[in-house]
């Protein structure tokens, strides 16, 4: 059964909160006293931290075929590094009140235009200065299995229109799923696309690059882009292209292969179209990725239409994560689950836009195992 807690009891289940301690943040971050670390654990020994701080998850122990665990996710283990990052990459974070890009930083509602800050070249990315990622969220519940994050946008801020509650639950299962339960509601029509950020190495992180990571995207076509990764609006087949995914390949196979969207991506950094035989918004296999050395495997399930799979291309070996280790360029993956990038300028692609009266809710599962296939 679940209880609602207050914020002391919640102390009683933190661990490691003193190696959180937000004693050096130069950051926006005004209310650090009630930025916390969470910890959920199941019965089969694994673990995921979440912090409030941009409801973060900040380590996943996950155990290899040997039954090893390693800290799948990359990230910090001090808070003044999330909010003080150089080139802030997102890490674990939820992004939004829209995820991906907004071309140019404008979109119109009803024959009002909005202007939203241009972060990403001359494009608006993930939200703005301030998105969902760098803000405090309050915690409604917590237990050992599962947390709820809340988060009140206010009407224009980051220039989108109307209050929206926003509330993201963490449900860490007994079988090593993480299912990520999604929910919004607005005053004013508003576009919203939410989705998670964690980088995953299935290695350990810092330990490498995931070219070796085999990948397998449930996709037939992907969202082609311009030079600043804004959707040209065609659907393309990935049939003999390197975004070709519907069977399993190593990331870096084909990855430097010539290729006007490669060299836009710098890299795999877009949207594929999932394959749907349910109706809208049921869950379905979106992607598989599993890893040789150590056979740990991540299937991501997802109700959304898109996913961007995005290889870490702006890592550069600069970034020094919690063991020490320097984040090497490819050294994490994303597998962001999302409606497409710029919806709210593509009529023809699914709609983003939340009404009042309306729910906003989507569902994704990050499910771990291992395969048992030696190398
Ligand atoms: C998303 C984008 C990438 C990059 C990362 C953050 O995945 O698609 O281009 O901006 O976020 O570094």
């Amino acid at each position: 059964m679940k209880t609602f807690i207050s914020f002391a009891a919640a102390f009683t289940f933190v661990a490691s909160i003193l190696s959180f301690s937000p004693s050096h943040c130069s950051g926006e971050v005004s209310d650090f006293d009630s930025i916390k670390l969470y910890t959920l654990k199941n019965d089969s020994g694994m673990t995921a931290k979440v912090t409030n701080y941009g409801a973060i998850i900040t380590s996943l122990m996950v155990p290899d075929r040997n039954g090893e665990h390693a800290d799948v996710v990359l990230g910090y283990d001090r808070l003044e590094d999330y909010i003080n990052a150089v080139d802030k990459p997102y890490f674990g974070a939820i992004v939004g009140r829209y995820g991906n890009r907004i071309a140019k930083g404008e979109f119109s509602i009803d024959g009002e235009t909005y202007s939203l800050a241009v972060n990403n070249g001359e494009n608006h990315l993930h939200g703005g200065v301030i998105g969902f990622d760098k803000v405090v969220w309050d915690v409604d519940l917590f237990d050992d299995h599962q947390i709820v994050l809340s988060y009140h946008a206010k009407d224009m801020e980051e220039g989108y229109p109307g209050n929206l509650a926003v509330s993201v639950t963490y449900t860490l299962t007994d079988d090593n799923r993480i299912v990520i339960d999604y929910h919004a509601t607005t005053d004013k029509r508003t576009p919203v696309n939410l989705t998670q950020h964690s980088y995953f190495n299935l290695k350990g992180e810092g330990n490498g690059t995931i070219l070796d990571h085999r990948l397998t995207i449930n996709a037939d076509r992907f969202t082609p882009v311009d030079a600043g990764l804004i959707p040209t609006g065609e659907l393309r087949s990935v049939a003999s292209t390197p975004f070709d995914f519907t069977t399993a390949k190593p990331i870096g196979r084909d990855i430097h292969i010539e290729n006007e969207q490669l060299t836009f991506g710098g890299g795999f950094d877009h949207n594929w179209v999932l394959n749907r035989s349910e109706s809208d918004g049921e869950l379905v296999l979106a992607a598989h990725v599993s890893e040789p050395e150590t056979g740990r495997t991540l299937t991501v399930l997802t109700t959304e239409p898109g996913i961007q799979f995005y290889c870490g291309n702006f890592l550069d070996g600069r970034l020094r994560g919690k063991s020490g280790q320097a984040y090497l360029h490819r050294g994490g993956f994303c597998l962001e689950t999302q409606h497409f990038p710029d919806s709210p300028n593509h009529p023809e692609f699914p709609s983003t836009l939340l009404a009042p009266g309306e729910t906003y809710q989507t569902q994704t599962v990050f499910a771990f195992s291992t395969d048992n296939v030696s190398r």
